[in-house]
C-alpha cells in the first residue's frame, strides 16, 4: 500500500517478477506501468458515473501508488468525468473516437473533441466494436492516427473468439490484429501504446482465462511486438481483460508479462474495481 517505504514495493515487485523470469532478469521489467483500467462500456447516468468517479478517487488512497487507474466512461459524461478527475491519480480515457478528423461523420465524436477534454486515452478496437460496429484493421489505423495525432494514448484491444481459441489459432489471430495495425505505427507512437489482451469468450461470461493462458499469450504478444519494435516491447503494457475480478486479480497480475487489467462489469462499483487494483 501506498504507506510502505518506496524501496520496499519496489523490492517485493522485483521479488515477484524475479521469480518468476529467475534467470532472465532485466531491470526494465519493474519499470513497465502498471494499470487498471475501467470499461464503463454503455453503463451509467452521467449522476451515477460521477457518483462512481469520485468513490474510485476516493478510494484509490488505500492502494499502492504504483498502480495507475484509468476510468473509460461513455462520452456523455466524459466531460464530468475528466473535471472531476482533474489533479487526481485517476486517469480518464474514452472508449472510442472517429476515424476521420472533422466534418460531415454525423453522431461522431472526434479525438480532438476528446483530447480538449483533458482525457488522455482511448480504447480502439474492443472486440465489442469489432463484432457489433464491424470495426475492421482498415478502420482501426485510421483511429489510431486519429488518436496520436491528438495526443491520446490508444489503449489497443486484441484477442480471439471462442471458436478461434477452441480451434487453436489464438495466436494467429492475434499475431494478425497486431501486425495489421500496431506494425503501422512509429517507433515513437509504439513507446506510448498500451495494449489489452481480451480474449472474447472471457469477456462478461465470467469465465476467465487461467493466469497460465494469460501469461502464455501476453509473452506470445511481446514477442510479436518485439519482431518489429525489438527492446521497446520490453516497456509495453499489456493488460489483460475478461472477468477480471477482485478474486482472481492477484493471481493473473502475478504473471511477469501480465502489467494489469482492463475491467468490464468490475469496474462499476468502485469497491470492486479499486480491490482489483490491490491485486499488485
Ligand atoms: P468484463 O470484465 O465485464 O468481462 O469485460 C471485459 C472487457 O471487455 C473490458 O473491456
Amino acid at each position: 500500500d501506498s504507506k510502505t517505504p518506496l524501496w520496499m514495493r519496489l523490492n517485493s515487485g522485483f521479488r515477484s517478477k524475479f521469480k518468476i523470469q529467475n534467470s532472465k532478469f532485466k531491470i526494465f521489467k519493474i519499470m513497465r506501468k502498471k494499470i487498471v483500467a475501467g470499461n464503463w462500456k454503455m453503463n451509467t447516468t452521467p449522476a451515477e458515473g460521477l457518483e462512481l468517479v469520485k468513490n474510485v478517487i476516493a478510494q484509490s488512497e488505500a492502494v499502492c501508488e504504483c498502480v495507475n487507474f484509468i476510468v473509460c466512461p461513455p462520452f456523455t459524461h466524459l466531460s464530468q468525468v475528466a473535471e472531476a478527475a482533474k489533479g487526481s491519480r485517476v486517469a480518464v480515457g474514452a472508449q472510442n473516437c472517429a476515424a476521420e478528423a472533422k466534418g460531415a461523420y454525423t453522431g461522431e465524436v472526434s479525438a480532438e473533441m476528446i483530447a480538449a477534454l483533458g482525457v488522455k486515452y482511448v480504447i480502439l478496437g474492443h472486440s465489442e466494436r469489432r463484432e457489433y460496429y464491424g470495426e475492421t484493421s482498415e478502420t482501426l489505423n485510421k483511429k489510431m492516427a486519429q488518436a496520436y495525432a491528438n495526443g491520446l494514448t490508444p489503449i489497443y484491444c486484441v484477442g480471439e473468439r471462442l471458436e478461434e481459441r477452441e480451434a487453436e489459432r489464438h495466436f494467429e489471430v492475434v499475431k494478425a490484429q497486431l501486425e495489421e495495425v500496431v506494425y503501422n505505427l512509429t517507433a515513437e507512437q509504439f513507446a506510448k501504446l498500451v495494449i489489452a489482451y481480451e480474449p472474447v469468450w472471457a469477456i462478461g461470461t465470467g469465465k476467465t482465462a487461467t493466469a497460465e493462458q494469460a501469461e502464455e499469450i501476453h509473452a506470445y504478444i511481446r514477442s510479436v511486438l518485439a519482431e518489429k519494435f525489438g527492446e521497446a516491447a520490453e516497456n509495453t503494457a499489456i493488460l489483460y481483460g475478461g472477468s477480471c475480478k477482485p478474486s482472481n486479480a492477484e493471481e493473473i497480475f502475478a504473471k511477469a508479462n501480465v502489467d494489469g487489467g482492463l475491467i468490464g462489469g468490475a469496474a462499476l462499483k468502485a469497491e470492486d474495481f479499486i480491490a482489483i487494483g490491490k491485486g499488485f
